[in-house]
């Protein structure tokens, strides 16, 4: 079965989905977009996803091409005609297609493109039992990353450093040395007493939902946790490290840098945590 899209309107196949040669987001990487995990048909945490993506377009003063409403059942619609149960739900809304020129034009219409692919849950799980591999890279990014703009070639050029390494992530760290957060991940770790330490979010990071439902996950096992800039080298000697995102869950890391995390295998913390967010999407 072909995978459909919607494009501006229609719901099409993937291989007649297009959008214009002059859209903003070709052009300028002007738009922002969402990715929600759908887990047995079910959309996971919709309503942050919502709220992250109108503040987003509110940020860049892009209009919102539609309400919450019917957005939603837009969202909706492209699980059933996707047939998805197990899923990533792609949301993309560009400021729309304007003659090129920088200010923002005076009459374009938000464009918005959905997509959505399948999302093998049991390899997340099988991963999150072995740990994966990070390594770390210069955060070379602008200073609105709470904004979950579309302009990532800073972390696309991230991520495919830890390709390259044959690691499965890429921890960013600021020019003072902190560790801000992964290229498509938040990032925490596990000091030697037990505290969870993670960035700030008013500290130029994205705002995570998983990172949020995580931290919620974390409170109900009486875990503590500490919101704070935490450096390369602790980071490095932590009792654990792990990354949150829609479709990794919480994921332990078991290498930085060819160091091990530990004894260099998923750790006790991360480990409930990362089955207690699988238990989380299942309910
Ligand atoms: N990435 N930090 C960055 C830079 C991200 O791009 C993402 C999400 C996260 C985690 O956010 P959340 O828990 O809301 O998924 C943190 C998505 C998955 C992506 O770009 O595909």
């Amino acid at each position: 079965m072909s995978r459909i899209a919607y494009v501006n309107g229609a719901y099409v196949p993937l291989s007649h989905a297009y959008v214009h040669i002059e859209d903003r987001g070709y052009q300028f990487a002007d738009g922002i977009y969402e990715g929600i995990a759908v887990r047995r048909g079910r959309m996971v945490d919709l309503e942050p996803h919502l709220n992250r993506l109108w503040r987003s377009l509110g940020e860049l003063s892009i209009q919102a091409p539609m309400d919450r409403g019917p957005m939603t059942a837009v969202f909706k619609e492209v699980i059933r005609q996707n047939r998805a149960r197990d899923a990533f739900l792609y949301i993309q809304v560009t400021r729309g297609v304007a003659k090129r020129d920088h200010g923002f034009p005076a009459d374009s219409w938000p464009a918005l493109v959905i997509t959505c692919r399948r999302v093998d849950f049991d390899q997340v799980a099988a991963r999150a039992k072995a740990g994966v591999k990070a390594v770390s890279h210069p955060d070379i990014r602008w200073g609105r990353c709470d904004v979950k703009s579309v302009s990532l070639l800073p972390n696309v050029l991230a991520k495919q450093a830890a390709r390259d390494a044959g690691a499965f992530e890429t921890v960013l760290v600021d020019k003072d040395g902190f560790v801000t957060e992964g290229s498509s991940t938040n990032i925490w770790m596990v000091t030697k007493d037990g505290t969870l330490v993670t960035r700030s979010t008013a500290d130029n990071i994205l705002p995570g939902i998983t990172r949020m439902t995580v931290s919620e996950l974390a409170h109900g096992h009486q875990m503590v946790i500490e919101e704070r800039a935490f450096s390369l080298e602790e980071a490095k000697d932590a009792a654990e490290l792990f990354l949150t995102s829609s479709t990794a869950g919480a994921m332990p890391i078991i290498e930085l840098d060819g160091n091990k995390i530990g004894d260099g295998t998923p750790g006790p913390v991360a480990s409930r945590l990362a089955a207690a967010y699988m238990d989380f999407m299942n309910a």
